[in-house]
């Protein structure tokens, strides 16, 4: 099936795949690994729908080689992917090199097959001896961050130019730290304050090291996943609490990395939660806003704010009581996620508006469908196709508009654990059977295939 019209992108546009280590690789406890916080939350009754663990995911550790032909076949051009801490050092801080072998052989398998690596080097696993010590609480982490950064960049850097210090630093404090849905499962305002401003110093301090490990030539950012935020009616009360919302999700990121300062109403909000002055040092913003090469977004959905009585919801992350999520219209995706393109779009104008300068890519956007196979197994996932499809040409718009935006990744290749959903919603463009591993490209592979190619013929022509 080809895309209609057919796809009209962007010279030297990139078009790939993204991953995350804890989500596919299994082999939680081979070659050296150790724990990760999602091992233990996983363990935790009533924590994760089902029960579910990263035990086995998609054995993607064992099954490397079959996974990296996938992607040839495919015919992505850049494939991210997340290294597990753990795994290179699984007490966070001793080395464990035969962790460190399975990301260069992934590494030189990408090289070998002409495929660009986006490196992560965190996406949500922190090693759980870190974790005893107070994680991502605690400043200590930071240099305990800092230095594994330095110890990966220092062996993959000669041949992975791209990296990524954090994935989503809003869903490691706020659901991590303070509405404890995700691992570490903590409920606590005054954690979820510090685990802020310790992720973002982290990512700094990070940027500053794998730029002296890699030498000239390397590029580092951060991936973040803002989104447009909707008051749910034109009240006064709605405005506010969407104003609020934009602070927690948006321009605490973004503000302090981009122009090296917290927002003013995001500060005063907290300022009673925590002491700020101890927690927040000189230089330290200075750090956080060196310069990035590349900001990731990652854009599922709008957020459609309103404003409750005390006591009544509250989205995640601290001082925003009295607000609540209300569920964007239809269509939804099998999570519940509204399905709306053109929020990506307003998102990459408004980043490209409110933070000049800054180059973006699209480097997570995807949907959980019902993925029923047909009566020959096939799965025909035509609302994922509509959903990528549209998602793809909002992007594409918001970069002839003059927004600096240079690739696009679909979430995900495989069906793999979706964090506290457990298995059960599919976000993978191939389907992965889990009794027997059989990975089956769905018709979304088969769309994506024909756009990858589609567009490259197009460029040639
Ligand atoms: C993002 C995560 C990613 C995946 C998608 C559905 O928040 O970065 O790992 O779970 O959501």
């Amino acid at each position: 099936m080809a895309p209609h019209p057919p796809l009209a992108l962007p010279e030297g546009f990139t078009l790939g795949v993204a991953t995350s280590s804890f989500q596919i690789e299994g082999a939680v406890a081979e070659d050296g690994r150790g724990p990760s916080i999602w091992d233990t939350f996983a363990r935790t009754p009533g924590a994760v729908v089902g029960g579910d663990t990263g035990d086995v995911a998609c054995d993607h550790y064992h099954r490397l080689e079959e996974d990296l032909d996938l992607l040839v076949w495919l015919g992505v051009d850049s494939y991210r992917f997340s290294i597990a801490w753990p795994r290179v050092q699984p007490d966070g801080r001793s080395l464990e090199p035969r962790g460190l072998d399975f990301y260069d052989r992934l590494v030189d398998g990408l090289l070998e097959r002409g495929i660009h690596p986006l490196a992560t080097l965190y996406h949500w696993d922190l090693p759980q001896r870190l974790e005893d010590d107070g994680g991502w609480s605690e400043r200590a982490t930071v240099e305990r961050f800092v230095s594994y950064s330095e110890v990966v960049a220092g062996r993959l850097g000669d041949r992975v130019r791209d990296w990524s210090t954090l994935n989503e630093p809003w869903c490691a404090a706020f659901l991590g730290y303070d509405a404890g849905i995700h691992a570490p499962g903590v409920r606590d305002p005054a954690r979820a304050i510090a685990a802020v401003h310790h992720l973002l110093l982290a990512h700094g301090e990070a940027s500053r090291a794998i730029r002296a490990a890699g030498g000239p030539g390397t590029n580092v950012g951060i991936v973040l996943n803002p989104a447009p935020i909707r008051p749910a009616s034109d009240d006064e009360a709605d405005l506010a609490a969407a104003r609020r919302a934009d602070g927690l999700r948006n321009r605490v990121w973004l503000d302090p990395l981009v122009h090296g300062r917290y927002p003013d109403d995001v500060l005063a909000a907290w300022e009673p939660l925590t002491d700020l002055g101890a927690l927040h040092r000189d230089d330290d913003l200075a750090a956080i806003a060196a310069p990035i090469d590349l900001l990731g977004i990652n854009y599922y959905n709008p957020v459609v704010v309103t404003a409750r009585p005390a006591g009544d919801g509250g989205l995640p992350g601290p001082g925003q009581d009295h607000l609540a999520e209300v569920p964007g219209p239809a269509p939804h995706t099998t999570l519940g996620w509204s399905i709306d393109a053109t929020g990506l779009e307003e998102l990459l104008l408004r980043l490209h508006r409110d933070y000049p300068g800054v180059t973006m890519a699209v480097t997570e956007n995807g949907g959980a469908f019902p993925d029923a196979p047909g009566p020959n197994g096939r799965i025909d996932d035509t609302d994922r196709i509509a959903y990528l499809d549209a998602h793809l040409r909002a992007a594409t718009r918001a970069a002839a508009a003059g927004v600096d935006v240079r690739g696009y990744y679909v979430w995900t290749l495989l069906d793999n654990f979706e964090w506290a959903e457990g298995y059960a919603p599919t976000f993978g463009i191939v389907h992965v059977d889990r009794a027997t591993q059989v990975r089956t490209p769905k018709a979304s592979a088969d769309w994506y295939r024909e756009a990858i190619a589609g567009r490259r013929g197009a460029a040639a022509s």
